[in-house]
């Protein structure tokens, strides 16, 4: 009898762990790639101390009443939005220059992103949106 109990509970926990090893749950989350017009670029300010510099003062200007003065999403702003404001401080490092480029360039008031982060270009010439990487870039080191 108890023979027969534990090849029970053997098979349920069997049949748990496999039913989650073969894709159980949600699909890993991916970003979007950017448009055409964006992919590829790089920054041609790349750790270059001026510029982060320059986009330091940019961002304190335009940037960090929702993101935070050092990008930790944490703003004056940020409590009312819903989205709430990337910690850029902990996901810039994790995205090329394009994306981050065409970002800040077209903000988010389109799918999927669909949040207040307003578009930079218009307002930014390039030179500005980079040096804004650029500074980016430093947060969180
Ligand atoms: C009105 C508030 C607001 C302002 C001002 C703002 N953002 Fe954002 N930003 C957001 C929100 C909300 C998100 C998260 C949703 C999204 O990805 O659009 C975001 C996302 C981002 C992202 C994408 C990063 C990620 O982890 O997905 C970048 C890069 C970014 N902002 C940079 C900037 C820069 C640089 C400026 C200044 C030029 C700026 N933002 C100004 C609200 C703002």
């Amino acid at each position: 009898m108890k023979r027969k109990l534990f090849i029970l509970v053997a098979v349920l926990v069997l049949s748990t762990v496999i039913l989650a090893a073969c894709g159980g749950g949600a699909p890993a989350e991916t970003e979007p790639e950017p448009p055409a017009e964006y992919a590829g670029k790089t920054n041609p300010f790349s750790n270059q101390a001026e510029a982060a510099t320059a986009g330091g003062a940019l961002f304190a200007e335009r940037c960090s009443s929702c993101h935070g003065a050092t990008g930790l999403g944490d703003g004056p702003a940020a409590a009312a939005l819903d989205p709430k404001p990337a910690d850029l401080a902990t996901t810039a490092s994790e995205f090329e220059d394009d994306f981050l480029f065409w970002r800040i360039m077209d903000g988010g008031a389109m799918a999927p992103f669909n949040s207040s982060m307003p578009a930079q270009k218009g307002i930014l010439t390039e030179d500005q949106v980079w040096q804004l990487v650029t500074f980016i870039r430093t947060l969180g080191k």
